[in-house]
C-alpha cells in the first residue's frame, strides 16, 4: 500500500519545488477513485452543501452532516491526506467548542481541518490545534464563510494594499502553524507573491499557476455540477450527460421489457 500523505511529505514537496494536487470529495466511492488516482490531498469540502446537497450556499451546512461526509471519505482514502473543512459557525463562537468540534472529525477519520480567515481569534485557535495535535489549512482570499460581509463572490487581492494584508495574513497563520494555506480567487501576481513570502504549501482555488498546489471541487472537474462553473475551474468530463444516458437507457429497457434479461435473474 502506498505511504499516507501527510504533512511532513507536503512540507517537502514545498521544499523541493514539487507540485501537489488536491481534489474535494464527498463520499466513499469517489474518495477512493480519486485516492487510486494519486491526487495527494481531498478536502471534504463545505461546498458540499451545494454540490451534494442543493443547498443555496455553504454556510447551511453543519457539523452533524460534515461529520457524516468525513467518515465517508476517510475510509476511502488510503494514500491522501484527509482535511475537513470546518463548516460556518462550528469553531467562532468560542475556542472549547471549536477544539470539540474540530476534534470530533480527527476522531472521524480527517487528518487535518481547514478553517477560513485570518484575526486573532483564528490564529489563537490554530496554535491550540497544533499543540492538540491537530494539522491545520489555512484559507484566505476569497473566503466563502463570510460572502455576506464580503458582499458575494468577489475576487480579492485586487490592490497593492489589499495584497500586502494577504501576504501579511498568510505569515500570521504560518506563524500560528498552519499546515498550508488556500487561496481562494485573488490574482496571479498575488498567488506569486504569497508562495514567495511563506515557507508552508501555499493552495490555489483560483489563484493562478505560482502557487505550490492546485485545488478544485470535484463536481466541478467531472461535469456533474453544472449549475454554476467558476472561470478557474477546469471540466475534465462529462459525468453529467454520462448519468443522464445512463439512467435514460435504463428508463427505457424496464419500461420495453428488455431489462431484466435471461442472465440478470435467479
Ligand atoms: O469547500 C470547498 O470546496 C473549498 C475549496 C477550497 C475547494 O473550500
Amino acid at each position: 500500500m502506498a505511504k499516507k500523505v501527510t504533512v511532513k511529505t507536503l512540507t517537502k514537496l514545498k521544499e523541493s519545488g514539487e507540485k501537489f494536487s488536491a481534489l474535494t470529495a464527498y463520499d466513499y466511492s469517489t474518495a477512493k477513485y480519486i485516492d487510486e488516482a494519486g491526487v495527494d490531498l481531498i478536502l471534504v469540502g463545505d461546498s458540499l452543501a451545494m454540490v451534494a446537497l442543493g443547498y443555496e450556499n455553504t454556510n447551511s451546512i453543519g457539523v452533524e452532516e460534515m461529520a457524516i461526509f468525513t467518515k465517508a471519505v476517510a475510509k476511502g482514502a488510503s494514500r491522501a491526506m484527509v482535511v475537513t473543512d470546518m463548516p460556518f459557525m462550528s469553531y467562532t463562537i468560542d475556542i472549547p467548542s471549536a477544539l470539540t468540534n474540530i476534534g470530533n472529525m480527527v476522531k472521524l477519520g480527517a487528518n487535518a481541518v481547514k478553517l477560513e480567515g485570518c484575526n486573532d481569534y483564528i490564529l489563537e485557535l490554530i496554535k491550540r490545534c497544533t499543540q492538540m495535535g491537530v494539522p491545520v489549512m489555512g484559507h484566505i482570499g476569497f473566503t466563502p464563510q463570510s460572502m455576506n460581509t464580503i458582499g458575494g463572490y468577489l475576487i480579492q487581492g485586487k490592490t497593492e494594499d489589499a495584497v500586502q494584508e494577504i501576504i501579511e495574513q498568510a505569515k500570521q497563520l504560518e506563524q500560528a502553524g498552519a499546515f498550508s494555506v488556500v487561496l481562494e480567487m485573488v490574482p496571479e501576481e498575488c498567488g506569486k507573491l504569497v508562495t514567495e513570502a511563506i515557507n508552508i504549501p501555499t493552495i490555489s482555488c483560483g489563484a493562478g499557476r505560482y502557487c505550490d498546489a492546485q485545488i478544485l471541487v470535484c463536481d466541478d472537474i467531472f461535469g456533474k455540477y453544472s449549475e454554476f462553473k467558476p472561470k478557474f475551474a477546469r471540466k475534465y468530463g462529462d459525468m453529467k450527460s454520462l448519468i443522464l444516458d445512463c439512467a435514460k437507457q435504463y428508463d427505457q429497457d424496464v419500461k420495453t421489457g428488455e431489462f431484466p434479461s435471461e442472465n440478470e435473474i435467479f
